[in-house]
């Protein structure tokens, strides 16, 4: 018979597991018989002494395994979905999910909601009047089949034993292991059914991994689950030292992503969502990286993705005419700009400061149960690398109300800016390719 303090002992000791003992872990903790004290000792035993190929892979699929599990096999042709592992101005799924889906890939995507300084997709599409993410399973597969795309909230019972893990891990210093993320991750995207994924794995000071060398090693360990799932995977290591695009907070986002859609938009945003789609188009069997690049090029530049995010919001109950007229999306009352007190080049951002400056202007959550401002966020004039004359803006602010919290948001921001008198070196957007 297993027990548990057995098998914490023996991760403890830094043994391998077998494939039986973490079905018992995954299967007892979310049933209860694994109590949280438990559970802590085995989730630190995994961070000082980590797990083999084997080990995590067999955590995947036993996490993916405790809930429901979308099956998509019904619908023809070619599932593709993406994953961010998170952070600031990343609105990339808003426009690489219809793009795809303007090419004949097909789009069934279950995303999450922001927390802390990250922004999430579901929020930034609830800025869009009427728009809604909570979908029935019906609903869901009979939109995907019909027009191509869906986007939705995770329902209640995907994955229960990363809801449980999660939770426990964010509050006993478990969330920094390569293994433990990489399970968690990967146990949403296989159980949400999709054939391909392409996972975008940011790193940098707005990032969950500061570091490139841990980035690269995450994404290494979640295409290798990917593949031994039967999944076509394939990881992008993407900056995220500075803000992606200008536009932080909901619906300033939207209004982003609908510029890039009309093939116009911030460089560094619509680079990077071209090699995303190129690379979601290529496992789908459409080409070479290449090929599919310049094909999403020009899906951008004749407005078909733009077309298809207007079908997306019809058939989600949103107001589709926020394509044609974006000042119909909501914007908070109040605006103040933040002004340089130096001349100089912009050295370096601190980009977690610049989301959790959005998140106190109302654009994020500090608790899970706060309520956040749609319409509330900032605005970018300049990054890394600009050059800035004292009395120019630096940002622009909005929030409804003046106060406490705009004053907050600015002191917050204007910490986030480093200034030199030497033009910085330009930062890569796109380190490496994990295929
Ligand atoms: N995102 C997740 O879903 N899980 C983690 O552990 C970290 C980031």
């Amino acid at each position: 018979m297993i027990r548990m303090p057995d098998v914490i002992t023996k991760k403890k000791n830094g043994k391998k597991l077998t494939n039986e003992e973490i079905d018992f872990v995954v299967r007892g903790y979310v049933e209860g018989q694994i109590p949280d004290y438990q559970m802590s000792a085995f989730l630190m035993a995994v961070c000082f002494c980590g797990m083999t190929k084997a080990e995590v892979s067999h955590l995947t699929k036993a996490m993916a395994a405790s809930g429901d599990q979308v099956d998509l096999r019904t619908i023809p042709g070619f599932k593709a979905d993406k994953h961010s592992t998170g952070g600031v101005g990343d609105k990339t799924t808003l426009i690489v999910a219809p793009l795809v889906a303007s090419l004949g890939v097909k789009v069934a995507k279950m995303s999450g909601r922001g927390l802390g300084h990250t922004g999430g997709t579901i929020d930034k599409l609830e800025s869009i009047p009427g728009f809604s993410t909570a979908l029935s399973t019906d609903r869901f597969m009979k939109q995907v089949r019909e027009i191509g795309i869906a986007i939705a909230g995770q329902t209640g019972n995907l994955v229960p034993a990363d809801k449980k893990m999660y939770a426990l891990r964010d509050v006993t210093s478990t969330v920094d292991s390569i293994p433990l993320i990489a399970s968690s991750i990967m146990s949403k995207k296989l159980a949400a059914g999709s054939n391909g994924i392409v996972l975008d794995v940011k790193c940098g000071s707005g990032a969950f991994m500061k570091d490139r060398k841990s980035a690269v090693e995450l994404a290494r360990v979640m295409v290798d689950i990917g593949k031994a799932a039967g999944r076509k995977v394939s990881a992008l290591v993407t900056d995220m030292d500075v803000p992606l695009g200008y536009a932080v907070g909901n619906s300033l986002e939207v209004l982003e992503a609908i510029e890039t859609l009309s093939g116009r938009g911030p460089e560094d945003l619509r680079a990077l969502c071209l090699e995303l789609a190129a690379h979601m188009l290529s496992l789908a069997g459409q080409g070479s990286v290449d090929e599919c690049r310049a094909r999403a090029a020009e899906a951008l530049d004749n407005k078909t993705a733009l077309e298809t995010f207007g079908k997306l919001i019809a058939a989600q109950g949103g107001d589709a005419s926020v394509i044609k007229d974006p000042k119909k999306l909501p914007v908070a009352k109040f605006s103040k700009k933040l002004v340089s007190d130096v001349s100089g080049y912009v050295r370096r951002m601190d980009t977690e400061q610049v989301g959790i400056a959005a998140s106190l202007l109302g654009a994020g959550r500090m608790t899970k149960e706060d309520v956040i401002d749609l319409g509330a966020g900032l605005v970018l004039q300049k990054k890394t690398g600009d050059r800035v004359e004292k009395g120019e803006t630096l940002a622009v602010l909005y929030a409804s109300e003046q106060g406490e919290r705009m004053a907050a948001a600015l002191d917050c921001l204007r910490k986030a800016y480093h200034f030199s008198e030497k033009k910085p070196k330009n930062q890569k957007l796109i380190y490496e390719s994990v295929e």
